[in-house]
Order: structure tokens, then sequence, then C-alpha cells
């Protein structure tokens, strides 16, 4: 097939190499230059296992090509929307990226002969598609949507750092379609992918994909309320979630309790949802409770660490993890970045490490942070540490031996930790 992909980020790079991959034509349309420049130099502008070299090779054989020209997309027989939803201030969902790629497409597709499916890849609030997207790819392109061309959902369920691996064994395939035409399209595409595939109406696929982000969160938060009663108690949540997750109606998955969830997508999606709600006149409690205890764990482990420490001002404070989970670079909603502001508030000096994630913590934070070459170099001379990523290196316990230690993700077994150093779990 010819495909066209909207957006060079973690969506619609690793959907354009993993499609070019399996020998599709694949062009991918970004307006931001400088990604399209690197993905035609071969170098992925996110980081994500595997990414490089799959460019690499789908580059090599004129599998993969970006532009920054959207008339590049009039030869390609569907098109994946996989622009970016960010959130605006007040929580809502921001459009403006899906507008104007909709915008882009529609007058595109008003010199189309053939017959184009556009498809919405990105994570799009409920009626987003219908209300949104369908009007303005009929206004700028003067045809008509189910007719002239087709409209189409497929929800994204990646993970970042196993974002590959997720597309070529996902958990199921959901297609939102109006017209059996258009989920046909769809499925070609995951041809050769062995998961179920669950076609429904356009509304309902999105609704999947938010409800599904809303209860890995209530996970999340659940059992970080869980931990911190079980602090209160002196028992060890994470004993309690060996008992309780062998019970297959509860599952052990997503019950890490820890300084709490961040990221591009949950947070975000989330506050979408209960916004969007709002609209609908239905307050979500359980959803709102959420994002309050989310927040609450960034203000517990403050709490924590200057109840042992005292006044911060003056003090070094060391924050070992910056990404909101390991093997990424990412700090879109990173607990680490608040942590760290909340710290340099309270005048902390910080020093901070990270494997990966330091370039894009530098851009994000204006504060003054020691950024460390290593964590052996970010622990020397701290008055405490803070764990707030769980790397596989943060768990060397020389970097602590006698130190004061804030774990906020479980890389030390606290047991063992408390016989090298000063230690204290943000819920056990
Ligand atoms: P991203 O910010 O990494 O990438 C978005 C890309 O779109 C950027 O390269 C940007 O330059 C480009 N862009 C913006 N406006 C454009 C336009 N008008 N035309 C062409 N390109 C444009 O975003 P992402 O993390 O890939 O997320 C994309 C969408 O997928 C979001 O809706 C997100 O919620 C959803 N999603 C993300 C993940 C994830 O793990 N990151 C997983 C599932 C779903
Ligand atoms: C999440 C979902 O898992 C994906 O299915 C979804 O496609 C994606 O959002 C999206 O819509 O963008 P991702 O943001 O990559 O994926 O990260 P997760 O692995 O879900 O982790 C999110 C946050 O929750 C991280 O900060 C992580 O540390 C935290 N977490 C996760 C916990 O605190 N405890 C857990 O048990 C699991």
């Amino acid at each position: 097939m010819r495909i066209s992909v909207i957006g060079a980020g973690y969506v619609g790079l690793v959907t354009a190499a993993a499609l070019a991959s399996k020998g599709h034509n694949v062009i991918v349309v970004d307006t931001d230059e400088t990604r399209v420049g690197m993905v035609n130099q071969k170098k992925s502008p996110i980081f994500e296992e595997g990414l490089d070299d799959m460019l690499s090779n789908c580059i090599d054989s004129n599998h993969l090509r970006a532009t920054g020209d959207y008339r590049e997309i009039l030869p390609t027989d569907i098109t994946l929307i996989c622009v970016g939803t960010p959130s605006n201030p007040d929580g809502s969902m921001n459009l403006s990226y899906i507008k104007e790629s909709a915008r882009d497409i529609g007058r595109v597709l008003g010199a189309e002969n053939g017959h184009h499916t556009v498809v919405v890849r990105s994570t799009v609030v409920p009626g987003t598609t219908k209300k949104v997207i369908t009007p303005a790819l009929e206004q700028h392109s003067g045809k008509k949507a189910h007719m002239d061309f087709d409209v189409a959902v497929n929800p994204e369920f990646l993970q970042e750092g196993k974002a590959l691996h997720g597309f070529f064994n996902p958990d199921r395939i959901i297609i939102g379609e109006e017209e059996r035409r258009a989920g046909d399209m769809v499925e070609k595409l995951y041809e050769g992918i062995s998961a179920p595939v669950i076609r429904m109406g356009i509304t309902t696929a999105e609704m999947i994909k938010f409800t599904s982000n809303a209860f890995l969160a209530t996970k999340i938060s659940f059992i970080n309320d869980i931990g911190n009663i079980c602090k209160k108690l002196g028992v060890d949540v994470y004993d309690v979630v060996k008992g309780v997750g062998i019970d297959y109606r509860i599952g052990e998955y997503f019950l890490n309790a820890g300084i709490g969830f961040g990221g591009s997508c949950l947070p975000k999606d989330l506050k979408a949802l209960v916004h969007a709600s709002g609209h609908l006149g239905y307050q979500p409690l359980v959803l709102e409770s959420v994002l309050e205890v989310n927040r609450n764990q960034i203000l517990t482990m403050l709490q924590m660490v200057e109840e042992k420490l005292g006044n911060l001002k003056g003090k070094t404070v060391c924050v070992l993890g910056l990404a909101f989970k390991p093997n990424t670079d990412d700090i879109r909603n990173a607990p680490a970045l608040e942590v760290i502001r909340l710290l340099m508030e309270k005048g902390a000096s910080v020093k901070a490490y990270d494997p990966l994630a330091m370039p894009n913590a530098k851009s994000a934070l204006s504060e003054q942070v020691e950024y460390c070459r290593n964590a052996k170099e970010a622990v020397a001379g701290c008055d405490c540490i803070l764990v707030l990523t769980e790397w596989d290196e943060f768990k060397d316990e020389s970097l602590y031996h006698g130190k004061m230690v804030f774990d906020g993700r479980r890389v030390l077994d606290p047991g063992e930790a408390e016989t090298f150093c000063d230690y204290c779990g943000i819920c056990w």
C-alpha cells in the first residue's frame, strides 16, 4: 500500500517505520523541518529501542521518506493522522494540530481523483472525529466524507520504551468506522499481525482509547492510595499486591506504587476526559480523585524530605531519574520535574542525573540544576537522594551507602536498604 503518516513523533514515526518495514511505501509529513531532516538522515528525533535501525533500513530500501510538503500525500491510498493532542492550560485537549492537519489534508484531497481514506490515530476526545475532523476535511476539500473519501479511527495503544514491540504484538486492534470499506483499508495495514481486531463506530473507538488510559491511571492512583494506608500500618504494599494481583479479576500489572504517573498521555488524557465530561454535565468523581491522588504523591515525597531533613534552604538534594519512566528520554509531565521545581522553590540546590533524559530536562527546566555525568557524581556530597525513575543502573546499592534515601520507585529492596542507608519508601 501507499501510505502517508502525518506527524513524525512517537506514534507517527513508529507507525511509519513499522509499516515501511512490512514492505509498504510510506511518506511521513511533519511541519518541523528539523525532524524531517533528521528522519531523512536516518536519525530518529525521538529515542525508541530499535527505531534508528529500522528507520535506516527502510530509508535505504526506499520504503520510507519524510517531507514537509502535504502535497506528497496525493498519490497515497491512506493517510494516518498522528499529530500531538496536548493539554490546554484548563485541562481541555488542544486540537489545534489536529485541525491544522485536517485542513492541509483536506486541501490535498480537493485535487484527488482516486479514493482516499483518512485515519485518525492521534488520541482525540470522543466526538472529535465526527464533529471537528470530518467537517474540516469536507470544508477544505469541497468533497463529501464517506462518499468521496472515507474517515476511520484507529487508536494507538503503544507504550514508550517498547513501542515497536507494541506495534507488532498488540493486545488488540481497534477500528472505528462509518462504512466497511474504510475499516477494511485499516485492517489491511495489520495483515500478518496476530491480534483480535475489533470494529465498531467511530466515537466508540475514540472512547475505548480514553477508557484504557483512564483505567491504567486509576489502577496506579488506587494502589498509591492503598500504599499510603499501608505505610501508616507498617505494611509493605508490594507484599499486598502479591496477594491481591493473583486474583485474575484484578491482575498484578500496573499496581506498582510510587511517586505516581507522568508522561505525555495518562495525565493529559485524564484531564481532557474530566474536562469533556464537565461539558456533558457530568462530574466524574473517580477520575478527579485519580488526578488528585497523583498530585499528592509528589507533595507527600516533599513532606517526607522536609520532615527528615528539616528546612531545605541551603541543602543539596540529588535527584536520580528525570524521565517519566525508564528506557525513554521523554520528560513530559515527569514527576521528577515538578519535584525539582518544588525543591528549588524551598531553597534547595539540586544535582541530577538521568541516563537519557538530561538534554530534554535542560530545555524544559529554567531552574539552575547541576546536571551530572553519572549517578556516582550526582550522589557525591548531597544531603539526601531522591530516586524518581527506576533505571536499572540505580539499583546499584553502592550509590546509597551511608546516605539518606527517598525511594519513589521501589528501586531498592527496603529490608536490605535499611542495612546500608537511611531508607524511606514513599508508600512502603
Ligand atoms: P509527538 O509530540 O511526539 O509528535 C507529534 C508530531 O506531530 C511532531 O513531530 C510535530 O512536529 C508534528 N506536527 C504537529 N502539527 C503538525 C501538522 N499540522 N502537520 C504535520 N505534523 C505536525 O506526539 P506523540 O507522542 O507521537 O503523540 C501523537 C498522538 O498520539 C497524541 O494524540 C497522543 O496522545 C497519541 N498517543 C501517544 C502515545 C505515546 O506513547 N507517545 C501513545 C498512544 C497515543
Ligand atoms: C501509556 C499507556 O500505557 C499506553 O497504553 C498508551 O498508548 C499511552 O500511555 C498513550 O496513550 O500515550 P506510556 O505513557 O508510554 O503509555 O507509559 P506507561 O508505561 O503507561 O507509564 C505511565 C506512567 O505511569 C509512568 O510515569 C510510570 O512510571 C507510571 N506507572 C506505571 C506507575 O507509577 N505504576 C505502574 O504500575 C505503572
